[in-house]
């Protein structure tokens, strides 16, 4: 044998090694998927439970979805804000801020119009904002 062919001889069996270690390792990995697991679990990663099989007659449900609006004071301007201010999000957003002052919530309610282009008539916003200042400002809020 040449020293070339030897050397060709030794890469070959270099590669077909190389070859069979990537396919164990693949296998394995195949192994470890089926058990539910993405890789085998070592420091740092949790294995996860193999998804559940599913059954042609298997059913799934949901319930309505919770709702639960905030309670509101009540209060001369309630019925505007809960028509207005339910449009794109609940009124919770309001209740959930800190006792915000009599200014911000000013600000809010034109933040609301102008740059979320909420549609809610003059006479409307000026009983809001109102309402917002009789009942959420440090001053006035009961809870
Ligand atoms: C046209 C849709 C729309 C209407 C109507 C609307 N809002 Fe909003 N509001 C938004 C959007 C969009 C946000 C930002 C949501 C986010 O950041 O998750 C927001 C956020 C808020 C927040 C949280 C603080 C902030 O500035 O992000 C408050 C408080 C609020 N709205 C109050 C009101 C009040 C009071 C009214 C009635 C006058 C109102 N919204 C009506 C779209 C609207």
């Amino acid at each position: 044998m040449t020293r070339k062919s030897q050397t060709k001889t030794r890469s070959a069996l270099i590669v077909s090694a190389l070859c069979t270690m990537v396919a164990l390792a693949t296998v394995c990995v195949y192994a470890e998927l089926q058990k539910g697991r993405y890789q085998p679990a070592t420091l740092g990663q949790s294995s996860q439970a193999a998804p559940s099989e599913g059954t042609p007659d298997s059913q799934y449900g949901s319930g309505a979805y919770p709702l639960y609006p905030p309670e509101l004071e009540e209060g001369e301007g309630k019925a505007e804000v809960e028509g207005y201010c339910s449009v794109c999000h609940s009124t919770r957003y309001i209740t959930m801020q800190p006792p915000l002052p009599a200014a911000t919530w000013e600000a809010e309610v034109t933040k609301m119009k102008k740059t979320f282009g909420a549609t809610i008539p003059d006479e409307a916003t000026a009983k809001i904002i109102g309402y917002l200042k009789t009942h959420y400002t440090p001053e006035t809020r009961k809870q």
